[in-house]
Order: structure tokens, then sequence, then C-alpha cells
């Protein structure tokens, strides 16, 4: 007689979207599913916090629901709950953090806050080939933008960060400048693919000095001044954003590989869907002999099937938040996390 799996469930509310996913020990990913309200905060040209927790209050339990039938399980058959704890929108973190924590007692089962930039950074490790400890990770998401030296799960230092403007956030706000409406990174993306790359030159932000962090919010700035003189070469304004941001991007991972000595690069987070950063990171990877990993297109942004993940592969190790109250982590950064 086989043992019973042990399931996790992934619950994320950070942001703007719901995701709940389902990991089991024996089958790894059995079920995920996404509610995004990018919709709803459309009309406003940006995340309005206190909408996203009430949409997430909505969403949470039919979400769970979906994601149990659409695996053929039932909530008993869950063994722990992972939920993101932080950071984000305070509200919207409480919604998941709340349904969480009562779903867990109520089943007395354990639950296990999780941190959501370890769910982007082991989100690769969802797909068939996976990369290897030790690795840099690069996370380029809509709040962060960071390399990390990650030795383990849970053995991270970081080596570098924005210093101001994360790069998604920069993507967003230049395409808010072009008139692309929210959120503005595909749309970018999309329009740079018809612009002209001689046209315009952007500055590489920090790239003549040593180190490891970024800054990005001048980048849109020279944006603004470029779209006031040329208004009618939007895309090779887009096009020049995304070349030097990519290319400021991948010129610190090569430095954070050839610092730590690391063959393996590892890109997370909504921006690593963007396809040219791919393109150039894979150019850099070859000419250093690194291999450079990403999670699916679909997981580059936020979802709960990395939260189930992150959660799962610490909950079998027999981590747990205890206690009753349910605190919430709107700030809380990589390095305090316990290694497992
Ligand atoms: O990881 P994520 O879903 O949420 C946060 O944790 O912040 O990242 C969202 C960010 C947004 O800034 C969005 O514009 C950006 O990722 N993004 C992209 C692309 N897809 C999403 N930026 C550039 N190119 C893309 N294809
Ligand atoms: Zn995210």
């Amino acid at each position: 007689m086989s043992t019973k799996p042990f399931v996790t469930l992934g619950i994320e509310s950070s942001c703007d979207e719901t995701g709940i996913g389902l990991y089991s020990s024996d089958q790894g990913l059995i079920a995920h599913q996404l509610f995004s309200q990018v919709e709803m905060h459309a009309e406003y040209g940006g995340v309005v916090p206190e909408l996203a927790s009430r949409d997430h209050i909505q969403r949470t339990i039919p979400l769970i629901k979906a994601v149990l039938s659409e695996a053929k399980l039932q909530l008993s058959d869950v063994s722990g709950i992972a939920y993101t704890a932080g950071p984000g929108l305070a509200g919207a973190l409480l919604v998941g953090s709340s349904v969480a924590r009562s779903l867990a007692w109520s089943l007395n089962i354990p639950a296990l806050a999780v941190h959501h930039m370890e769910g982007h950074l082991l989100a690769p490790l969802l797909e068939e080939t996976q990369p290897q400890f030790p690795f840099v990770a690069l996370l380029v998401s809509g709040g962060h933008t960071m390399l990390v030296d990650v030795k383990g799960i849970g053995d991270y230092q970081i080596l570098g960060e924005s210093l101001d403007d994360a790069v998604g956030e920069a993507f967003d706000k230049t395409a808010k400048i072009l008139g692309l409406g929210y959120p503005g990174g595909p749309a970018l993306a999309t329009l740079a693919e018809q612009g002209d790359d001689t046209q315009f030159k952007f500055p590489r932000p920090m790239t003549d000095r040593p180190g490891l962090d970024f800054s990005f919010s001048g980048l849109k700035t020279f944006a603004r001044n470029t779209f006031a003189k040329h208004p009618e070469q939007k895309a090779d304004i887009a096009k020049a954003f995304e070349v030097a941001a990519t290319q400021t991007l991948m010129i610190k991972c090569r430095r954070a590989l050839e610092k730590t000595k690391y063959s393996t690069l590892v890109v997370a987070g909504g921006v690593s869907a963007n396809q040219s950063l791919r393109q150039v990171l894979n150019k850099m990877g070859k000419k250093l002999d690194a291999e450079v990993f990403y999670p699916r297109q679909e997981f580059c942004t936020d979802n709960g099937a990395m939260i189930a993940l992150a959660g799962h592969l610490r909950l079998t190790k027999g981590q747990v938040s205890v206690g009753n109250e349910i605190i919430v982590k709107p700030r809380w950064s990589l390095e305090e996390l316990e290694a497992v």
C-alpha cells in the first residue's frame, strides 16, 4: 500500500491576481487557477489597493473550490496550506492569509507564510529541467529588481537591488507616458517590436561604476523627455527603452555570474516574460557558458502554483507558521528567511 501524498494548497493574493495552486509530493503541480483583476484596475491606470482586497475576498474561496475540483480532490485531502504573507499590499495579503490560516485551523493542518519573491525565485522548479544550486537569480517584477546569490532553498544573499523604481514599474510608467494604458509592460513590449533601435539611445543606468545595484527611474524620465520632442515616434521610444532596460539587466547579470563564479542563472518575476530580455540573457549565457532558466510564460507573473511549490518545499521539511495571530509582512526581506 502506498502512503498518502503530502498535498499543499497555495494561495497568492499579494497584489492584483488571486492565484491558487495544488502541489503534491508524488505528482508535483496537480492544478492551478488564476483570477486577474487587471480589467478592474485598468480603468484607474493602476492597482487600487482597496478594490484589490475586496476582489480577493470574492475570488479566493470559489477559486480554491475550482482548483480542488479540477484535481478531483476534497478539502480533506489537503495536508498543508501555504499563503503569501508578504511583501505586497497589506489589505490584499490579509485576505489570502486569513483564508489560509482559518482553513488550516479548521482542518487541523499546518499553515506556512510564504515570501512572494521566494515564490518567484523557485518558480523554475515547476519545470521539467530544473536549475541546480547554487545559482544567481535575477528577480524582476513590478515591485522588485534584485540579484540574489542562491546557495539553497532559503539561503539567499542579495547581491544588488533597485535603489528606486523596479524594472517592471519602469516598464509600466514608460508605457503610461506613451499612452499605452495599464498594465503597460506587455503593451510596451509589443509596441517595441515595431520600433527601430537606431533612432534613440537611452542610458544604461549605473553600469559605468562597479556594483550590482540598479536604478531605473531615470529611464522613464528619459522616455518622457524624448516623447515630448518626438511624439510621433512611440514605437522607437518603446524600443529604445526596452533595449536600455534589458541591456542594463544583462550587464549586471554578467557581473553577478563573474563575481560568484556560478554557471547558472535563474530569471523570474513578471518581466522575465519579456522575450527581448530572454534573447539578450540567452546570448550572454552562451558566451559565458552559463545555463539560463526561466519559468514557463504563465508562471513568470503572479500565480498560485509558485506559492504552492515554495510552501511545499518548506512544509514537507517540517516548517510551520505557529500561533493563531494572522500576521502579514508588506515589507519583508528575502534575507530574513530560514534556510531549509
Ligand atoms: O511578478 P509580477 O506579476 O507582479 C509583481 O510581483 O510585481 O510582475 C508584474 C510586472 C509588471 O510591471 C508588468 O508590466 C511586468 O511585470 N511584465 C512585463 C511583461 N509581462 C509582465 N514587462 C515587460 N515585458 C513583458 N512581457
Ligand atoms: Zn510577483
